[in-house]
């Protein structure tokens, strides 16, 4: 923090299509949508603003605390219609972390409420982000930022991702996903199993870059949370709304699972909502006798907030974001993949409009950059020099380092371009930095 003593803060003051704006009058193109959010791009701000000013007329606010409102229920109708199989009964929050806290807690309620005795602990993946409320922060697999806060909230079991990049070139799909499937059985039985509420990943993981699960990944691991009776959780916060070519990473990859968070894309960010999507079965025992799920918040399922997000779904129905970017999402990886040919690019990996760029230090071999060396590469080198070439997307260190390139879902072939170009250019100066 002690940086923006001495730099400016960039104000960003417009936004429109996939571009951005700040107060000096310079222009971004937005490669990260916001934070892997705004789907629909900058573009619709009249069109949500009048959905908006509409609902605030006829009801600014009232609360689902015992009552309901026209908005949250259509809302909550109209994503049960997209949501894959059963997952039809929907719990509002404000954002994601809210919305892993609330899965993790109705995990937990659900064998309580089935009479089942105790299962509290989660289990996710190494290196994953899942939020940074006490339990969202449990459950990420991210060392730097969990130290801080210890002690969390017990308990949770991290697993290895499927980060397939360093793992042994002559492994094939099936063995690196046996050997990840043997990983979670073994973690969960060493748990105990009846101690286990749920598992929660995300489709494909974002942080350490866009980590695609290889063949038979997810059948395996819904097998295994069948096994034990362990709830499955996708975390769709940033999968969720067409990032992945589909609605939802739980269809385009069959994960099936008893919940799912959601929120950035819900609304495109346009506003603060999420939700957690659970299915029937899972909702059915709170149904009966004086059981509840003990947990809510007061602005979930605002009216405000669920009109945003209902234009949103809209929006992105008419113009067919979604399936814009299933039509263009080959075109995009075989642009991104010009990246290749430089020789600081390890690997280029991910689906969809969702990407990552690992860098590396020598191709051959795949080995990476030390502490020190991403430090000055990724903070002192890369940010700056991306920024001021007016591309906005995310270098990261939070696993290996890579940068992150998520653009707005109505993002085209000018823009991939657009991307490719700077990031070219910026990478090729970095490798001459680091070899100087
Ligand atoms: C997969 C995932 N889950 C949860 C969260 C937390 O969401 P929020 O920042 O809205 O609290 C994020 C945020 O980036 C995320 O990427």
């Amino acid at each position: 923090m002690a940086g923006y003593e001495t730099t400016d803060v960039p104000i960003i003051v417009r936004g429109d299509g996939c571009y951005l704006e700040d107060a000096n009058g310079k222009r971004y193109l937005d490669a990260l949508a916001g934070l892997f959010s705004v789907n629909i791009g900058y573009g619709y701000g009249d069109e949500v603003g009048e959905a908006a000013a509409a609902q605030m007329r006829e009801l600014p606010f009232y609360t689902n605390w015992g009552y309901a409102h026209p908005r949250a229920i259509e809302l909550a109708s109209e994503v049960a219609s997209l949501t894959p199989g059963e997952l039809n009964r929907l719990f509002f929050v404000s954002g994601g972390s809210e919305a892993v806290e609330s899965a993790w807690k109705l995990a937990r309620q659900y064998y309580t409420a089935r009479g089942e005795g105790r299962r509290w602990k989660a289990v996710s993946r190494h290196i994953a982000y899942h939020g940074t409320t006490m339990g969202a922060l449990s459950i990420n697999g991210i060392p730097e930022l969990r130290a801080p806060f210890e002690p969390l909230v017990p308990e949770v079991l991290h697993v290895r991702n499927t980060n397939r990049y360093h793992r042994p070139q002559e492994e094939t799909d099936e063995q690196f996903t046996a050997f990840l499937l043997d990983d979670l059985d073994q973690t969960i039985q060493a748990a105990g199993p009846d101690t286990v509420c749920m598992v929660i990943m995300e489709p494909v993981q974002n942080a350490g870059g866009a980590f695609t699960p290889p063949e038979g990944y997810w059948r395996g691991v819904r097998e295994i949370c069948d096994r034990y009776g362990i709830l499955l959780c996708a975390d769709e916060v940033i999968t969720g709304f067409g990032r992945l070519g589909a609605w939802f990473g739980s269809e385009r990859y069959d994960i099936r699972p008893d919940l799912m968070t959601i929120a950035k894309g819900l609304s495109s960010s346009y506003a603060a909502i999420g939700a957690v999507v659970a299915t029937d079965r899972l909702t059915k025992p709170f149904m009966e006798d004086t059981k509840m799920y003990a947990h809510g918040i007061t602005f979930g399922g605002h009216p405000v907030q669920s009109a945003v997000a209902l234009k949103n779904i809209e929006i992105m129905k008419r113009d067919r974001i979604v399936e814009h970017v299933a039509e263009t999402q080959d075109t995009f990886r075989q642009t991104l993949s010009q990246l290749l040919d430089l020789p600081i690019v390890g690997d280029v990996r991910g689906t969809g409009f969702f990407y990552a760029v690992e860098l590396v230090k020598d191709k051959d071999t795949r080995e990476s950059f030390d502490h020190d060396e991403c430090e000055s590469l990724l903070r002192g080198f890369l940010s700056p020099r991306l920024f001021e070439r007016g591309l906005i997307c995310r270098s990261d260190d939070r696993g290996d380092p890579v940068v992150q390139i998520s653009p707005p879902l109505v993002a085209g072939q000018q823009q991939f371009d657009e991307i490719v170009s700077i990031l070219g250019d910026v990478l090729t100066e970095a490798w001459t930095r680091v070899h100087r």
